[in-house]
Parts: C-alpha cells; sequence; structure tokens
C-alpha cells in the first residue's frame, strides 16, 4: 500500500494529524518512509549534501578534535564516542582511523543505544533537524496547533486547539509559525541519562530565539522538503519521497542543557569551530593525501566544509560534569 494512503487511512480513523506523525511517518516508516526505503539519499546521486560526504576532511578534524577533549577528560580508558543519526557512517569509518583504540558507536535509527552510562563525546551532525517536529502559530492569546487534514488525494494543513508546548518557543508576531521540538528535547533527555561526564557536540542548521524575534527569521516557519536537490516549503507533498526537516531551536536546546545541568562551552559557525580544531598541525594533518590530485580534492572539502557549509551550519558545545 502507497506511504499516502496509509496516512489518509489514520486520518480518516483518527482525524487530522499533528504534524510530528506526519513526518514521522514520511521519514521513517518502516519499509516506506523516506530513510527506510533503502534509496540513495545522501549526496550526488541522492536529494542533499550533508558533511559528512566531505570525507575524509570532516571525521578527521572531528576526530582531532574530539582528541583534544579525551585529553582534558584525562583520557580515561572508557572514553568513548556516541554519534547520533550517523546516516551511512561516513564519518564514523574516518573517525575510527584516526583515533585507534577508540569505541566510536554510530547509531542509526532502531538501533540500540549503550546499556551503561558512558564516559566520552555524544556527536551528531544532522541529527536533531531530523527529528519529527510539530508545527505551532502564534495567536494573540497563546499558541495554535497545525494539523495535516486530507484534501482531496493529497493533504493539507488544519487549526487545531491550543498548545502549551514543553520546549520553548521564540516570541514572536501573531500570524507567524514555528515548529515545536519536544523530540529532540526528549533526546537530549535521552542523552543525559547516557552520558555520565563528558561533551556533547552538535552541529546543525538552526535560529535562537533572539534572531526569530530581532532578525524576523523564519516568519512561516522553517520547515523545508528536498528532492533533488531542490528545497520546496509544500512538506504534504509526496510523503516518504522527500526528505523533510526544520532548521533546529537551538535555544531550546542549549536552554533545556542548562536545566539538566550541563554548562554550554560555545555555539558558533561551523567555520569557526573547524578553525580551532584545524589549529595546530591538525590541517596539515587532515589535508594529507598521497598525490597531488588526492591532496587538491581534499582542499576542495576544505574550503566546502569552511565557506560552504561552514556559514550555514553551527556547532553547539555542552559540557556534562
Ligand atoms: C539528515 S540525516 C544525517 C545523517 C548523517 N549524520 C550525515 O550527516 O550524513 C539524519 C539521520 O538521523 C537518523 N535518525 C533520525 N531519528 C533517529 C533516531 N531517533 N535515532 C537514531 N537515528 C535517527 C536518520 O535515519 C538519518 O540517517
Amino acid at each position: 500500500m502507497p506511504l499516502a494512503d496509509i496516512i489518509r487511512e489514520e486520518i480518516e480513523r483518527d482525524g487530522p494529524l499533528p504534524f510530528s506523525r506526519f513526518m514521522e511517518l514520511a521519514l521513517y516508516h518502516p519499509g516506506l518512509g523516506y530513510y527506510r526505503r533503502g534509496s540513495a539519499v545522501f549526496g550526488r546521486e541522492g536529494d542533499f549534501y550533508t558533511n559528512a560526504q566531505l570525507q575524509p576532511v570532516f571525521g578527521r578534524l572531528v576526530a582531532q578534535q574530539i582528541d583534544r577533549w579525551r585529553q582534558e577528560l584525562g583520557a580515561p580508558a572508557e572514553f568513548c564516542v556516541v554519534e547520533l543519526g550517523a546516516g551511512r557512517g561516513e564519518t564514523a569509518e574516518v573517525a575510527r582511523r584516526c583515533l585507534p583504540g577508540v569505541r566510536w558507536t554510530a547509531i542509526e535509527m532502531g538501533c540500540p543505544w549503550p546499556d551503561e552510562p558512558v564516559v566520552g563525546v555524544v556527536f551528531s551532525n544532522e541529527f536533531f533537524d531530523a527529528l519529527p517536529v510539530d508545527s505551532v502559530e502564534r495567536r494573540s492569546g497563546g499558541w495554535v496547533e497545525r494539523r495535516v487534514g486530507r484534501r482531496g488525494e493529497g493533504f493539507d494543513w488544519v487549526l487545531g486547539g491550543e498548545v502549551q508546548p514543553r520546549a520553548g518557543l521564540p516570541d514572536c508576531p501573531a500570524g507567524n509559525r514555528i515548529e515545536s521540538c519536544e523530540r529532540a528535547m526528549e533526546q537530549l533527555e535521552r542523552i543525559d541519562r547516557l552520558l555520565q561526564r563528558g561533551f556533547v557536540l552538535s552541529i546543525d542548521y538552526g535560529y535562537t530565539h533572539g534572531e526569530i524575534a530581532t532578525a524576523g527569521k523564519f516568519p512561516q516557519g522553517s520547515l523545508m522538503a528536498y528532492k533533488n536537490h531542490r528545497a520546496d516549503p509544500d512538506v504534504l507533498l509526496e510523503p516518504g519521497e522527500r526528505d523533510i526537516t526544520a532548521h533546529v531551536n537551538f535555544t531550546a536546546l542549549i536552554e533545556r542543557g542548562k536545566e539538566l545541568g550541563w554548562e554550554t562551552l560555545g555555539f558558533s559557525p561551523q567555520q569557526e569551530f573547524l578553525a580551532r580544531a584545524g589549529a595546530g598541525d591538525n590541517f596539515a594533518y587532515a589535508l594529507g593525501a598521497d598525490t597531488e590530485d588526492a591532496a587538491a580534492r581534499l582542499r576542495m572539502q576544505l574550503k566546502t566544509l569552511l565557506f560552504g557549509m561552514g556559514e550555514t551550519f553551527r556547532v553547539l558545545l555542552q559540557r556534562k560534569g
């Protein structure tokens, strides 16, 4: 049965769906969801690029930075890295070669998390933007949920009731829309239970509440669908055929981290983070290659990491314990 029919049936049965349920089915329905169909989604043959395709330079720089934090923690024998939403495992593959002896656990949808609390780093690249979110609209008295209903053979937005999202939302004028990220908050709480002591390194694109309030970013919300390297704000089209993302609410991540007792060590553009990671001899190491052609390819990767994705992606570093 096509995924759109499954969603239509669920709407017939339960009424208009929270957007998070629509997004969950569109991306993660077993066998039919965008990330579960087994077809190419990353890179040139897929629908979008991430840092993880810029290997080995990305993996080498991240690994070098993580090794500094390992030293800072006193290089404990049990030090390990847990990577959330590892995708095709490209970063894990490179980083494991750079950090022999360090356990790097790459976790994808449906993989178990380590049973025991860990000391080390919980790392993710474009994990939080792929978590299902709800869509809410600002009203003078509060927030109203936007649900997904049927329209002919397709889907359309339907206003639901008033909601009081648990995750902090930015201050914005009535009529504006934004996403509420309860699932991201749940993941932070899960990370808190997992991480006994160490760092949480989250790389993603996103905004702060201040940017929404003062720069008027995303008046219609930040939901976006991707197919064949094209972005489309109509996220209700072709469920299962396209990626759906929301910009990450970094203020919500930072504030929930503080509530969990974590310290925010840094929040910077990826460019700055990688420049620091490459300090000392690390750029030379990251760009090391056997042939001039290979070296030129690695220099191009670094350029894209610093000046393409480097300006739009951001890096949040939090510390527990
Ligand atoms: C945008 S992709 C990024 C993949 C990879 N980190 C990269 O940069 O190429 C998001 C990934 O997060 C995974 N994901 C989403 N929810 C997850 C969850 N609850 N647990 C583990 N992985 C999840 C998806 O399956 C997908 O592979």
